[in-house]
């Protein structure tokens, strides 16, 4: 990949790398940092070089030609935390990249649409749904409506309008995605405001790592962290029952219509914090969120996590430790570095994989799958 904007937008730190000496680059530092835990080969899986992301976000920059017109311009932050105007994005998907110069013209055909507008969000799919959502600094009324429908319509696109205590969706606040995983077909939705990973194949890859690294089990499995049940289902396939967590009302709200999808009723999902669910589990505390599961009727084996940046609170990571088969998903080295300087105590590392979901940045997502010491 080549952009134009390497060296000025902030968002790709490793352009002066090409794609290969950045995963060298990175490979090596991970094995460094983890080198008092195991020497082991670290499984790599690659990102494409371009057009990797579903979900991009961009500030919108106003400014008046020498007609006096108002042009509106994409932008991102420079090194310096500057504005850089952009006119196109090559780590982005090639359906978001076609659809940002047509929407910035019709968003300028009118003041309604273009006034106020600081931010667009994208957030595509692999099946070519695309739900765009439109972030303003004024209230949005019905004449804003009328106009962007008429924005869905030509760019065959949903559209969603936010504002200070005002969300819009007009047809819809969520899009379609089909993951092809082992050659199992897993529908998703996936709605506005619910985490989901950005580089979908990549996505793919650490899913299939997973379910190609444990064995069949017929005990259970138990999830924190579940988001909208991305893991959870496909990973569902190969455990009696499921019981997964998570903290995001508008992620549980998914996970279960995403079960629904996927006619999957082997997994229960709970809205609590990490915390909440180890008070539960260990009954230190009763919630009413937990009256009507008995979490004596779970025979667990395996704890499947993929924390925050934060990594594992103490009271989780001690959970984790009564399990015999750990795998944790972390999008932070630092983190996972200081949970497994408490997780290896009690278990050792059997595979140990990086995901480069995240290219031209110095950003790395990685999974370990660690079995109790005998
Ligand atoms: C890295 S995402 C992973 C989501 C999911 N595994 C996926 O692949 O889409 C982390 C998730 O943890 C949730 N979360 C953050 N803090 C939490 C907490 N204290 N307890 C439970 N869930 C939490 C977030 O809402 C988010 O959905």
């Amino acid at each position: 990949m080549n952009c134009k904007y390497f060296g000025m937008c902030a968002s790709c730190t490793l352009f002066d790398k090409s794609y290969d000496e950045q995963l060298t680059f990175k490979l090596e530092r991970e094995k460094e940092r983890f080198s008092n835990f195991t020497t082991m080969d670290f499984d790599l899986i690659k990102s494409s070089d371009k057009n990797f992301r579903n979900r991009a976000e961009f500030r919108i920059w106003w400014e008046k030609d020498e007609n006096g017109d108002e042009i509106l311009s994409y932008a991102m932050n420079d090194f310096k935390k500057d504005i850089l105007k952009i006119d196109s994005c090559q780590i982005v998907s090639a359906h978001i990249q076609e659809i940002m110069p047509k929407l910035l013209d019709l968003l300028m055909e009118d003041l309604i649409l273009s006034y106020k507008l600081f931010s667009v969000e994208f957030l595509g799919s692999t099946t070519n749904d695309m739900l765009v959502t439109l972030i303003y600094h004024k209230k949005l009324d019905e004449q804003w409506n009328e106009l962007a429908k008429q924005i869905e319509e030509k760019l065959n696109i949903k559209v969603m309008g936010r504002s200070r205590k005002q969300k819009i969706a007009l047809s819809s606040d969520s899009i379609n995605e089909t993951l092809t995983i082992n050659n199992q077909e897993f529908k998703f939705a996936y709605q506005e405001g619910g985490f989901t990973q950005p580089n979908t194949n990549v996505n793919i890859q650490m899913i299939e790592w997973v379910l190609n690294n444990i064995e069949d089990s017929s005990k259970d499995l138990c999830e924190l962290y579940c988001g909208g049940g991305n893991f959870t289902i496909p990973l569902s396939t190969k455990f009696n029952k499921v019981l997964a967590t998570e903290i995001s009302k508008t992620s549980i709200k998914s996970a279960l219509n995403n079960c629904d999808l996927n006619n999957t009723n082997k997994i229960t999902f709970l809205r609590m914090s990490a915390e909440e669910f180890v008070q539960g589990l260990q009954e230190v505390r009763t919630f009413n969120r937990l009256k009507d599961i008995n979490l004596k009727d779970y025979n667990f084996d395996a704890i499947f996590m993929d924390p925050p940046r934060s990594g594992l609170d103490n009271t989780t990571r001690n959970l984790a430790k009564d399990f015999e088969n750990i795998i944790y998903i972390s999008c932070n080295p630092e983190t996972l570095h200081r949970d497994l300087e408490e997780l290896t105590k009690t278990h050792e590392i059997v595979r140990f994989a990086l995901f480069d979901q995240f290219a031209y940045t110095n950003h790395i997502e990685s999974g370990v799958i660690l079995k109790m010491i005998r």
